[in-house]
């Protein structure tokens, strides 16, 4: 599956958010080692890389196109990026902080992964994770009714997630009190307000959609949209803002895990 740099950095607001919220519960004052996982376009790993300047901060992705992007514009004297499929990479035994923002809804069985990471990680070193907890939302499950749906069934049948593509806040509590970590885990519904037309459609194209598109010729991509802005647009109906804007509500669960190892 491709990812589009360019479309995911739209919204950068609203996405960015939770990134900050997630990585502000991290009080490590001087970490030798950073990884974000999942790093994406980069804006983010540089931030750490500011915040712990005297830290060698890398940025790993499994997207070429995400880590290309990354390396023409982030830069800072201690900032790396790489190309990494986190299903088979492991953190080196000096990581000191371990961040994966919006990353590991993606694979399945990420959850034995974590213990694989919290396990090989050493006292003293920080584990933060943050990921979408809205796959029964609206947006996820028309986008699988209409994938399920007799038009499209042929084609589309098990390319989406599903709604336990992540765990609920215990699942996550549990992991990390049993690897020994002390623990902060919570969720938060963010309630964003989005501008402009089919906004919810905008929004997944730079991410949830992805697999349809992988999976789709470009025309029959077009059909598909079509057909789930209009589920959506009743689901999430546009209302005027106070200038004559249309605006969108489109309430965002996200569940966040900060934990350091004793
Ligand atoms: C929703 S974006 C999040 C990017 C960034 N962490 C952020 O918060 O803006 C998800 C990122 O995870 C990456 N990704 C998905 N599966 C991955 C894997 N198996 N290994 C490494 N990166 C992966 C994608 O390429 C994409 O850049």
């Amino acid at each position: 599956m491709k990812w589009d740099p360019e479309k995911y950095v739209q919204f950068a607001d609203h996405r960015d958010r939770p990134f900050f919220d997630l990585t502000s519960r991290i009080v490590s004052d001087a970490p030798g080692l950073v990884v974000d996982l999942g790093c994406g376009p980069g804006p983010l790993t540089r931030s750490l890389a500011e915040r712990w300047h005297e830290a060698r901060v890398i940025g790993l992705d499994s997207s070429a196109e995400m880590i290309e992007k990354a390396r023409a514009h982030q830069h800072a004297p201690n900032l790396s990026f790489d190309l990494a499929d986190a299903q088979s990479w492991m953190p080196e035994p000096d990581t000191d902080v371990l961040v994966s923002n919006a990353m590991l809804q993606w694979i399945p069985g990420h959850r034995e992964l974590m213990v694989k990471w919290l396990t090989a990680l050493r006292p003293g070193a920080w584990f933060a994770v943050q990921v979408p907890g809205n796959f029964s939302s609206p947006s996820h499950a028309l986008m699988r009714e209409l994938a399920d749906s007799p038009r499209w069934a042929a084609q589309l049948s098990g390319v989406l997630r599903h709604d336990d593509a992540v765990g609920e806040p215990e699942d996550y509590l549990k992991i990390l009190l049993s690897a020994g970590f002390e623990t902060d885990v919570w969720e938060t519904t963010y309630g964003q307000v989005l501008e402009g037309r089919d906004p919810v459609l905008e929004w997944v194209r730079g991410t949830a959609l992805r697999p349809i598109f992988a999976k789709l010729s470009p025309e029959k991509s077009a059909d598909y949209e079509h057909e789930y802005a209009q589920l959506v647009s009743r689901a999430y109906p546009p209302f005027s803002g106070p200038a004559g804007q249309c605006l969108t509500m489109f309430p965002f669960r996200r569940i966040f895990m900060v934990g350091r190892k004793l």
